[in-house]
């Protein structure tokens, strides 16, 4: 009784949805793109500048099997009961000629998404452990990715999860 009134009250914490995490595959095209299609609209929307609208999925089969099966490249995928609920794209980063950078190894997050109406379920922060964990596994140094500005609940999602900035892109139409 004492259990659920607490329950009533706290409209902050949604339950965790069950999810089981693992590698992309071919078969999960369809769920793929719903989910490249909610943050290329998120994009498009702040940034029309720099991102336009298209026919289609944006991202071809061939173009997704190459991210599953390349040598430096992996999607994971949350898989719930209804389908994907979410996804993040992993690169593994050529290293740097320069002599004067540290020796790193670096994996870029290049897109991590999860579906609109499964936010705040903690499917994203699993998903990143799980992003960290695959770098890990590939002796990586460090993860990185880049979220734009104007995408303030993104930047407080990763910091909340320990990421911290490093550098500023600046842009200048001319
Ligand atoms: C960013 C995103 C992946 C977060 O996924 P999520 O499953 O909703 O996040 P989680 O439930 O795991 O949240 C973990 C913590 O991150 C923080 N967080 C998540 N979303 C937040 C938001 N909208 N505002 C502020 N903090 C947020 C909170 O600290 C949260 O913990 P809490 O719910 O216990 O307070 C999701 O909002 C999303 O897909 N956004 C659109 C795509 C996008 O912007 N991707 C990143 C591109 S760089």
């Amino acid at each position: 009784m004492l259990a659920e009134q607490i329950e009533d009250t706290d409209t902050a914490a949604l339950p965790s949805l069950p999810i089981t995490i693992r590698a992309g595959s071919p078969r999960d095209y369809d769920g793929m793109n719903a989910l490249f299609a909610e943050i290329d609209a998120l994009h498009r929307a702040a940034r029309p500048d720099i991102f336009q609208e298209f026919d289609g999925p944006a991202r071809s089969p061939a173009h997704v099997e190459r991210i599953l099966c390349g040598p430096a490249s992996n999607m994971l995928v949350a898989a719930s009961a209804d389908g994907l609920a979410g996804l993040a794209v992993l690169l593994i980063r050529p290293p740097s000629e320069f002599t004067g950078a540290v020796p790193r190894v670096v994996v870029e997050i290049d897109t991590l998404v999860v579906l609109e109406r499964h936010r705040r379920r903690r499917v994203g922060r699993r998903l990143l452990a799980a992003c960290v964990e695959w770098a890990r596994q590939r002796r990586a140094t460090h993860v990185e990715l880049v979220a734009h500005s104007f995408n303030t609940e993104a930047i407080r999602f990763y910091e909340a999860f320990g990421f911290s900035p490093s550098t500023q892109r600046m842009i200048m139409s001319v």
